[in-house]
């Protein structure tokens, strides 16, 4: 259960990333840095998580996708939350899981007992051969990306004839009480990370993905205060990576005026809005 690092550029580096430049290249660096750091909280933060990916992995059950599967990819495979669960499945050979972090390998691996191969690497860019694999699952990985439809031409082309595709991710109108919320206190910044409207997902999942199934839902998830929202993302690595990002953005002040602003329910408490997305493909 070694660590494999695919990832151009990051020989001696704590989270880094390959050949791309400048400002993106920073951004990566920063997106892996950030779920690096939440290593060792992410799991008891991820309840989005386990509820998208477990949507994916039923499917697996159902009638028509039961088989075997000799090569499975776990793309953006964080803690192997994920990894280990498909690792456990029946009728399953060799499994991967690949992250951008490498935090989030490292405690991948240590978290796993199962021969599961680790590999830092960036799904836009996978140095992985061609036609490689049977199933690759990616759970709330894509909307990290710069460039989704860069990630489908990738698994693409590392799955075999036949093989399956899921993925999972976050669409325009996620977290919106919190963006809007923080547009009232706070309008000359932004400080809640962007997402790909429905439209512009659909254009780019069928250029790369012909005939594929896409299935949308909102989920509203209540939480005791706005601070317990911001808690959990943090907790989760999963906070603002803009890069107007400002320094002080959780200044005391700033973060009160922020939760007056923040739409409460009857009992005081709040909710926050995931505008949830799955893609499955199979590949002919
Ligand atoms: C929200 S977490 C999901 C982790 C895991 N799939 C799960 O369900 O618990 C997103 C993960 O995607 C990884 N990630 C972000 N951009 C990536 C990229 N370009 N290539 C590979 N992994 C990436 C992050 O490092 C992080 O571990």
């Amino acid at each position: 259960m070694s660590i494999i690092s695919l990832v151009a550029g990051s020989q001696g580096s704590q989270d880094s990333q390959g050949s791309l430049e400048g400002a993106s290249r920073a951004l990566k660096a920063d997106i892996a840095r950030g779920f690096g750091n939440a290593r060792s909280t992410y799991e008891s933060a991820s309840r989005l998580q386990r509820f998208m990916g477990n949507t994916m992995l039923q499917k697996l059950y159902t009638r028509d996708a039961v088989q075997a599967y000799s090569e499975v990819l776990d793309l953006g495979c964080g803690t192997g939350w994920f990894t280990r669960k498909l690792a456990a499945m029946g009728q399953v050979g060799a499994v991967a899981g690949v992250d951008l972090s490498r935090g989030m390998v490292q405690e991948a691996r240590e978290n796993s007992s199962q021969g599961i191969d680790w590999i830092v690497g960036d799904a836009e860019h996978l140095p992985l051969p061609d036609a490689s694999y049977d199933l690759i699952f990616s759970n709330l990985m894509i909307q990290w990306c710069e460039d989704p439809r860069s990630v489908f031409r990738e698994c693409r082309r590392i799955l075999r004839p036949g093989g399956r595709l899921m993925v999972s991710s976050l669409l325009d109108g996620t977290l919106k009480e919190l963006k809007d919320a923080w547009g009232a206190a706070d309008p000359e910044h932004e400080h809640v990370n962007r997402f790909e409207t429905e439209t512009a997902l659909h254009a780019k999942v069928y250029a790369e993905l012909p005939r594929a199934t896409i299935e949308t839902r909102t989920i509203r998830l209540p939480y005791t205060s706005p601070m317990m929202l911001a808690g959990e993302l943090r907790h989760l690595g999963a906070g603002f990576r803009g890069a107007e990002r400002r320094k002080a953005m959780t200044a005391p002040g700033r973060m009160r005026n922020m939760c007056g602003y923040y739409p409460k329910e009857p009992d005081g408490t709040i909710v926050a809005s995931y505008e949830a997305v799955w893609i499955y493909w199979q590949k002919r």
